[in-house]
C-alpha cells in the first residue's frame, strides 16, 4: 500500500495591502497548467495534464478578507491528452461568490500559451472550495487529466472550534481508468458517466495514513467525474459531520454513513482516541444505486493509528455539539444565516426539472447549446439581488442520479420526497450541490448575495457530473439585470 500524502500547499509570490489600507489584505497566487508525470501504477508513469504539473494541485489556504489574485498560465499543449482538440481551460473557483468575470464562465477560454488573472473577493465564511477546469465540452476531461485542486477559506469562528494544522487534512476522492501502459483511459459509456476501478485519495490509490490517536478533521471532496460514494468506517463507528459545502453546520451529526456526489463537500471529524496504537480502521464505500462497482471500489483508504508523539498544536480536545459561524440572520454571509432562511421569504418559487432527451441531458428542457445560440442572453431566472427564492429540483431522469450545482449561492435544503420528506441528517448546513438521486425531488432557499462589490450578472447552473454537464447539462440565471 502506498503512503497517503497531502497536497503541497501554494505560496503566495506577492502580498501586500490595497493602496496600503491595512484592512485591505491582498495575496497574489501563480498556477501553471502543464503535463507532468505522475505515479499511480506501480511501476509506471502516467502523464497528467495539471495546475502545476500535479494532480491533483496545490492547496490554496485563504484566511476570510484577503483578496487573492490567481494567475492561470496554460501552458498545456495544444492538443489535448484525452480528445482531439485544443487544450482550452477556464477555471472555476467551486464554492466562491465570485465576480461573473472571474467565475470560470464555460466559454472564457484561455488557450495554450495564454494565461488569465482571477480575482476571488473570499468574504464569505470559513468553507472548503475547490478549483477546476470548466472549459465548455471538455470539462470531464478536463478535470479528470487532474485539474482540480483545493481551497480552504478559514475564519476565526472556525479556527476557534474545528482542528488546524496537521489535523486538518484534505482527503480529494476520484476515480480513474488506467490502460496498460500507464496512461489514463477515458469513457464516457454513451454520455452516461465516467467510472473507474481505481480509487484514489490526494492521486494516491487506497492509501495508508498515520494518524495519531487524536480527533482529525477530514474536508473531504469528491472530485469524480461521475462516481457517487458511501462512505463509512469498517469497525461502523460514527464520524461527525461539522460542515457541507458552504461552511460549518449549526449542529454537528454522528452519521454512521452519507452519501456523496461529485463537487459535495463534507467536513468530517473522525475520534482516533480510543484506538491503540497499531490498530487500523478503513474508510470503506458502501454502494449508491447506479453507479459501476469494480472489485475494489468499496475500499477508500486505510488508517492506522500510531503512538502519540510531538506536537498537538491545531488538535481540539472534544467533538464540539454545536458550531456558531458567526452569521447574522438577513445576510447570508454564515451557516447561521442559510439556515434560518424560512419559505415565508422567498419572492419567487421555481421548479427545474431534469431528464434525459434526445441523447442530450437537459434542465427544464434546455441545454448550454441553447445559451450559446440565444448569444449567452438565455437565462432562466433572473432573481434580484439579495432576494430569496425558494428553488424546487425534481428529477425525472428514471435511474439516473445528478448532483446539481447553481453557482454564486449557498442554499438550505428545506424538502426531499424521500427521507420522509426531510433533508438528510449530513445535509442539514449550506449547500451548493444538491444529490438528485433517482426519482427524488429536494426543495432548497437560497439567497442570491453576490457580496459588497457585485453588481450581479450571469451564473451557471448544471449537472456535476461532468459527462452529463458536458453533454450539455448547463443552464444559466442572471442575478440583477444582464448586462454584466
Ligand atoms: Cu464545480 Cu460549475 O462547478
Ligand atoms: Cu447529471
Amino acid at each position: 500500500t502506498a503512503l497517503f500524502r497531502r497536497p503541497p500547499e501554494l505560496v503566495p509570490y506577492q502580498t501586500g495591502f490595497d493602496g496600503g489600507d491595512p484592512a485591505r489584505p491582498f495575496a497574489r497566487y501563480a498556477l501553471t497548467q502543464k503535463l507532468g508525470q505522475a505515479r499511480f501504477v506501480p511501476g509506471l508513469y502516467t502523464t497528467v495534464a495539471g495546475y502545476n504539473g500535479i494532480f491533483p494541485g496545490p492547496t490554496i489556504r485563504v484566511p476570510q478578507g484577503t483578496r487573492t489574485e490567481v494567475r492561470v498560465r496554460n501552458a498545456l499543449p495544444s492538443t489535448a491528452l484525452l480528445h482531439p482538440g485544443t487544450f482550452k481551460t477556464v477555471t472555476h473557483l467551486h464554492g466562491s461568490a465570485s465576480l461573473p468575470q472571474y467565475d470560470g464562465y464555460a466559454n472564457d477560454s484561455t488557450a495554450p500559451g495564454k494565461f488569465k488573472n482571477y480575482h476571488y473577493p473570499n468574504w464569505q465564511n470559513a468553507r472548503t472550495l475547490w478549483y477546476h477546469d470548466h472549459h465548455h465540452l471538455v470539462t470531464a476531461q478536463g478535470v479528470y487529466s487532474g485539474l482540480a485542486a483545493m481551497y480552504p477559506l478559514s475564519d476565526r469562528f472556525e479556527r476557534a472550534q474545528l482542528p488546524q494544522g496537521e489535523f486538518d487534512v484534505p482527503l480529494i476522492i476520484s476515480d480513474a481508468l488506467f490502460n496498460a501502459n500507464g496512461s489514463l483511459g477515458y469513457n464516457d459509456n454513451d454520455h452516461d458517466g465516467l467510472w473507474g476501478d481505481i480509487i484514489m485519495v490526494n492521486g494516491v490509490p487506497w492509501p495508508l495514513m498515520k494518524v495519531k490517536p487524536r480527533i482529525y478533521r477530514f474536508r473531504v471532496l469528491v472530485a469524480s467525474i461521475t462516481r457517487s460514494y458511501r462512505p463509512a468506517l469498517s469497525n461502523g463507528e460514527p464520524v461527525h459531520i461539522v460542515a457541507t459545502d458552504g461552511g460549518m453546520v449549526p449542529k454537528v451529526q454522528a452519521v454512521s454513513s452519507w452519501r456523496q456526489g461529485t463537487a459535495e463537500r463534507y467536513e468530517i471529524l473522525i475520534d482516533f482516541r480510543r484506538y491503540r496504537a497499531g490498530q487500523t480502521v478503513d474508510l470503506r464505500n458502501l454502494s449508491n444505486k447506479n453507479n459501476m462497482d469494480f472489485p475494489n471500489t468499496n475500499k477508500i483508504m486505510r488508517f492506522q493509528v500510531v503512538a502519540d508523539s510531538g506536537s498537538s498544536a491545531g488538535s481540539i480536545s472534544s467533538v464540539p455539539v454545536t458550531l456558531d459561524d458567526g452569521g447574522t440572520p438577513g445576510s447570508a454571509r454564515g451557516s447561521i444565516a442559510t439556515m434560518s432562511l424560512t419559505p415565508e421569504m422567498a419572492v419567487a418559487k421555481r421548479v427545474l426539472r431534469v431528464k434525459r432527451q434526445g441523447g442530450e441531458w437537459t434542465i427544464n428542457e434546455e441545454t448550454w447549446e441553447d445559451v450559446e445560440r440565444s448569444g449567452f442572453t438565455r437565462c432562466f431566472a433572473v432573481p434580484r439581488r439579495n432576494s430569496v427564492e425558494q428553488w424546487t429540483i425534481i428529477n425525472e431522469s428514471g435511474g439516473w442520479f445528478h448532483p446539481v450545482h447553481i453557482h454564486l449561492v449557498d442554499a438550505k435544503i428545506i424538502a426531499r420526497n424521500t427521507n420522509g420528506g426531510k433533508p438528510f441528517a449530513w445535509e442539514t448546513g449550506p449547500k451548493d450541490v444538491f444529490y438528485a438521486g433517482e426519482n427524488e425531488s429536494i426543495t432548497l432557499l437560497m439567497q442570491f448575495d453576490t457580496g459588497p462589490d457585485s453588481p450581479g450578472g450571469r451564473y451557471m447552473m448544471h449537472c456535476h457530473n461532468l459527462v452529463h454537464e458536458d453533454h450539455d447539462m448547463m443552464v444559466q440565471f442572471s442575478v440583477g439585470d444582464l448586462r454584466n
